[in-house]
């Protein structure tokens, strides 16, 4: 099986008409567009060279932010780009980021013009009043100011502030996977890297008790990714995310074994079983197979 042909399919067949890319199809709770699985997403099928797939999301995203182009926008929308009423910790600032970072990045890696100059300039705007506003995190669990909502608005303003916050605190903060995308960005060095991959392989925090903790597919794509920008073998971080795909091809969110397997069940009965297909698992997939071969 190629595993990145299937993913590019699996992503295509969770893209909905409005361009909105759902987080996973058959997971409840997952049936919506976040900005940052979707700018994560693009990105990749950018990198393959899915340029329109890229621009459709582009263009959801900015329709949701020009319908408020004051802001501010939600971390999640409906498919369509209606806001979602749902209870949910809709405040978190990184994916707004996000998806100008995937944008600017897919204009210049194909030589396209943007049409989404407008949106882009309402959300920077936006980012650079309030880079600095206590937020929820990656993990949707804390609110408060965390390095890598700070490092992904940074990708998108480029503000020497919004770095030096980063640099100065990567450090003093609780160790966390999402980190890994700091060091891609060229935020934290590789030592900080090699913390991760030591103390946390691809679980995304030593409390994590979601699903009882497992480790995630993404984060074995932002750890190999990070490692090849800075000259190591990103292959075993290949070879495991393909020794953990479905028979079918699919990825999971995340797998075995758990951190505190005492609070799977809990969320069985929530939730069933987690999230697969997720559609972020086959993108970082995807950008680490492609940044590889390039
Ligand atoms: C993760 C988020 C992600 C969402 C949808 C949550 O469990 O913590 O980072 O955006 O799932 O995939």
């Amino acid at each position: 099986m190629d595993l990145a042909r299937r993913s590019v399919e699996v992503i295509l067949a969770g893209q909905s008409p409005s361009g909105a890319y759902v987080a996973s199809p058959t997971f409840g709770p997952y049936r919506y567009c976040w900005f940052r699985d979707g700018a994560f997403i693009a990105d990749a099928m950018s990198r393959a060279g899915e340029v329109e797939s890229a621009e459709r999301f582009f263009d959801w995203c900015a329709g949701v932010v020009r319908a408020r182009p004051e802001g501010p926008w939600d971390a999640r929308y409906n498919l369509d780009g209606t806001p979602d009423t749902s209870d949910w910790p809709h405040h978190q600032l990184d994916g707004l980021g996000l998806w100008v970072w995937a944008a600017q990045a897919h204009c210049e890696r194909h030589g396209r013009a943007s049409r989404w100059d407008d949106a882009v300039a309402a959300t920077v705007a936006y980012l650079r009043a309030h880079w600095r506003d206590s937020c929820v995190d990656w993990w949707e669990e804390r609110e408060g100011l965390h390095v890598a909502t700070v490092g992904s608005i940074w990708a998108a303003t480029r503000d020497d502030a919004a770095r030096a916050l980063v640099t100065d605190r990567y450090e003093h903060e609780r160790l966390d996977g999402s980190h890994a995308f700091l060091v891609a960005l060229g935020l934290a060095p590789v030592e900080h890297l090699e913390r991760i991959e030591r103390r946390l392989g691809y679980h995304r925090h030593a409390d994590d008790v979601y699903y009882g903790g497992g480790r995630w597919i993404i984060l074995a794509g932002f750890t190999g990714w990070a490692r090849l920008l800075h000259g190591l073998d990103p292959a075993p971080q290949l070879e495991w995310i393909e020794a953990h795909a479905r028979e079918d091809g699919e990825l999971p969110e995340q797998v075995p074994p758990l951190l505190h397997p005492e609070h799977y069940d809990r969320w069985t009965e929530k939730w069933h079983t987690p999230a697969q297909p997720l559609l972020w698992s086959h993108a970082m997939y995807l950008t680490l197979k492609t940044v590889a071969a390039a």
